[in-house]
């Protein structure tokens, strides 16, 4: 069957470079002459036909620009038979005979059950800064957010040096601890944990005393949300704290700013490549495949595996930490 008219949205949490994707699929169906449109806050625009016409104008202005133009969201309605069954009939009313999907796990595995369910060919754009998705080494605003978390803590380390301070800081990545592990060396954290690998309150009390005894007079801990060594970031400084009543201890929550902000030039480029392999993929027939990026090739996964496969955190990055921190 010929593609002819393809839609595009954004779901879930967003990320750096969703609207630089986005401009790419606009860009590749007029460049292959489809027609496009956007559906407004993810799958819940679907169900309310909130879907209009994208033109290459329509997209003008937005390769540099944080969040994303459609909106996004989290659908609940889409999550029953009843809601994807609107959807569908938007779907078959405008005509649409591909979806491309820009969004993280959640997205993907609504993309699924509709596929499934009704036939239409999905294809899945990673836009998440967690960069928990198997089958790309990166995930679109990944980079992007590593990049503003790094600047965060490169200013919190200036008053905590200031001040002798230890500083907990906690970054994104729901149950993933790609974005600690890599930021934190990064800033060259003392300590870097992660729901991946706990190495438990005692490994980190004595790392923090064997980091005194050679001279540190103060130190970074970056702390994955996902992290289980304490209740949570403050549970964690207050036993740290009981350790070392004298030593000054804060807590630095960097929260959403680490899904805002500018893409990063290697976010720009990916979102570009990726946007215009999905339209492909579709024009070719393919469907229910994510687009991933290995070594620096665009490469495509079934969302299935792309959703279910692990993300392995680098056993490299864990050793070089360990290295640094003496
Ligand atoms: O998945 C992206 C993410 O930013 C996670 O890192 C974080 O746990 C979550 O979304 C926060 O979600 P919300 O914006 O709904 O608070």
């Amino acid at each position: 069957m010929k593609v002819k008219k393809i839609a595009v949205l954004t779901s879930g949490g967003d990320s750096p470079g969703m609207n630089t994707a986005l401009r790419a699929v606009v860009r590749t169906c007029a460049y292959k002459n489809i027609d496009c449109v956007g559906v407004s806050r993810g799958y819940q625009g679907l169900i309310n036909d909130d879907i209009k016409t994208l033109k290459t104008r329509s997209v003008r202005g937005i390769i540099n620009r944080g969040g994303t133009m459609l909106y996004s969201a989290r659908s609940d309605e889409f999550r029953t038979k009843e809601g994807r069954e609107k959807a569908f009939s938007n779907i078959k009313k405008h005509g649409i005979d591909g979806l491309v999907v820009i969004g993280g796990d959640g997205s993907f595995t609504g993309g699924l059950i509709f596929q499934k369910e009704f036939g239409i060919p999905v294809i899945g754009i990673p836009g998440t800064i967690d960069n928990d998705l198997y089958g790309t080494s990166h995930t679109l605003g990944y980079d992007t957010a590593l990049n503003t978390v790094m600047d965060a803590i490169d200013k919190i380390r200036d008053t905590a040096i200031s001040h002798d301070r230890l500083f907990f800081v906690e970054v994104m990545g729901r149950d993933a601890g790609h974005i600690a592990l890599n930021s934190g060396i990064a800033i060259g954290a003392q300590e870097i944990l992660i729901p991946e690998q706990n190495m438990g309150i005692e490994g980190l009390i004595s790392s923090l005393k064997d980091s005194k005894k050679n001279g540190k007079t103060s130190s970074i801990v970056v702390v994955a949300e996902g992290d289980k060594t304490g209740k949570n970031v403050f549970d964690l400084a207050r036993q740290v704290e009981e350790e070392f009543p004298k030593y000054e201890i804060r807590v630095s929550v960097l929260g959403h700013m680490q899904r805002g902000g500018s893409p990063t030039c290697f976010d720009r480029v990916l979102g570009t490549k990726m946007g215009v392999r999905a339209v492909e993929s579709l024009i070719d027939g393919v469907s229910g495949k994510m687009i991933g990026i290995d070594n620096g090739k665009i490469v495509s996964t079934s969302l299935k595996k792309a959703i279910k496969g692990e993300t392995k955190i680098d056993p490299e990055l864990i050793r070089v930490s360990r290295i640094m921190n003496i």
